[in-house]
């Protein structure tokens, strides 16, 4: 049985300039039969399925409308042994929050939300090209509240060009000052493909690398000092309230994914589904595989990967899981990048730092 199952709907009501999940805008239609086609693969797979955790991400989920998420819901209850249930997660972009959808989300038994408020700097959100202002973002979280959210996530975003210490400090201390249960703080990075790495490329946009270590040394210092932990790198959280869905992907525990551009990894085994949204809806629906790239994980790649994904948690490394690095990690820790304690390797202060550098021992 899998015990973590991901669901991605690649709609979105706008395209951030910075984003490069695999999302597209869509007509009412084209999401009703995607919707159809998803149910089919979830129905195909049910029978491996009892999920303790699952993730609705995107895209944008809470995008889509009431009648296709009471759609979407029906038929995950009806098909799905949700008796195991642990959490519930949905992503919600601010711009898209409503009563009526947050009411029937929780009644859904949704019981987990993250919302991507980025900033509470309107400058900050036009330059990232969001829709939503820093208004709409805290009235979205009351509304989540008030439909009886008791676990909200909330994603933000540092290292954006012009946004300065100050602004960042004062994005903390809002979302500090609305008591979330999880936060994420991540560094913006120039994914390919997206116009953002286009404008870096022209050198139209800049990056400063010193400004960002001092936001982020700064989201550590803040955070932990308002009783968030950091479990991960980017990742933090109040007591018992860290994401036990991405907790579940770091520990290389295996995974379903459903929907297009989806990665699963199941037995050793990790498979990619289409991509393309019109193509992957209609294989699902003439009974065609939605697979579109497979490959076998070897003991070793899958053991390079728990290390470098373990490492970036709370949870770090066995010292016996670290033995074939041995040489490496002691570097490391020379460096102060590392230390040991309680049988484990975990980053220090300047490891959380510099941790993609840290990672690149186990490729
Ligand atoms: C898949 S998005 C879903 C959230 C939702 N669609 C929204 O935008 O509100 C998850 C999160 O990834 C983060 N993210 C996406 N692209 C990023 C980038 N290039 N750099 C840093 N963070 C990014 C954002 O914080 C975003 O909220
Ligand atoms: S950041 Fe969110 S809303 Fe923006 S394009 Fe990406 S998935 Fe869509």
């Amino acid at each position: 049985m899998i015990d973590h199952l991901y669901i991605h709907i690649p709609f979105c009501p706008n395209i951030c300039p910075y984003c490069a999940f695999y999302k597209e805008s869509a007509g009412r239609e084209r999401v009703e039969k995607f919707l159809e086609a998803l149910l089919v693969e979830v129905k195909s797979h049910a029978h491996q399925l009892r999920p303790e955790t699952i993730f609705l991400g995107g895209g944008t989920p809470s995008a889509l409308s009431p009648t296709q998420l009471n759609f979407l819901f029906e038929g995950l209850h009806r098909l799905l042994d949700l008796s195991a249930l642990r959490e519930w997660t949905i992503e919600m972009n601010p711009a898209t929050v409503a009563a009526d959808k947050a009411k029937l989300l929780w009644d859904a038994g949704v019981n987990r939300i993250s919302m991507g408020v980025q900033s509470w700097d309107d400058d900050v959100l036009k330059k990232l090209g969001r829709t939503h202002t820093a208004q709409k973002a805290e009235e979205s979280f009351v509304i989540l509240r008030e439909a009886g959210f008791k676990n909200i996530s909330i994603d933000l975003i540092f290292g954006v060009p012009d946004q300065s210490l100050t602004s960042w400090q004062e994005t903390l201390e809002r979302s500090l000052r609305l008591d979330p249960e999880h936060l994420s703080a991540y560094g913006l990075t120039y994914e390919e493909d997206t116009e953002f790495f286009r404008l870096l490329g022209r050198g139209a946009m800049k990056q400063n690398e010193e400004l960002e270590a001092a936001q982020f040394e700064m989201t550590m210092d803040l955070l932990s000092r308002h009783g968030y932990q950091q479990y991960e790198v980017s990742n933090y959280a109040k007591k018992n309230h860290d994401s036990l869905h991405n907790t579940a992907y770091w520990l290389g525990k295996d995974y379903l994914g459903l929907g297009p551009s989806a990665f699963s990894t199941v037995a050793r085994k990790r498979w990619r589904n289409i991509r393309e949204t019109g193509i992957y809806t209609s294989s699902t629906m003439n009974g065609k595989t939605a697979r579109d790239f497979e490959e076998n994980l070897s003991s070793e790649i899958q053991a390079s990967e728990r290390a470098a994904f373990g490492l970036r948690t709370r949870h770090g490394l066995s010292l016996e899981q670290g033995k074939k690095w041995q040489q490496e990690l002691e570097n490391m820790e020379t460096h102060g990048l590392l230390h040991s304690a309680h049988d484990r390797w975990l980053l220090t202060r300047r490891g959380k730092l510099l941790a993609d550098t840290v990672g690149e021992i186990f490729v």
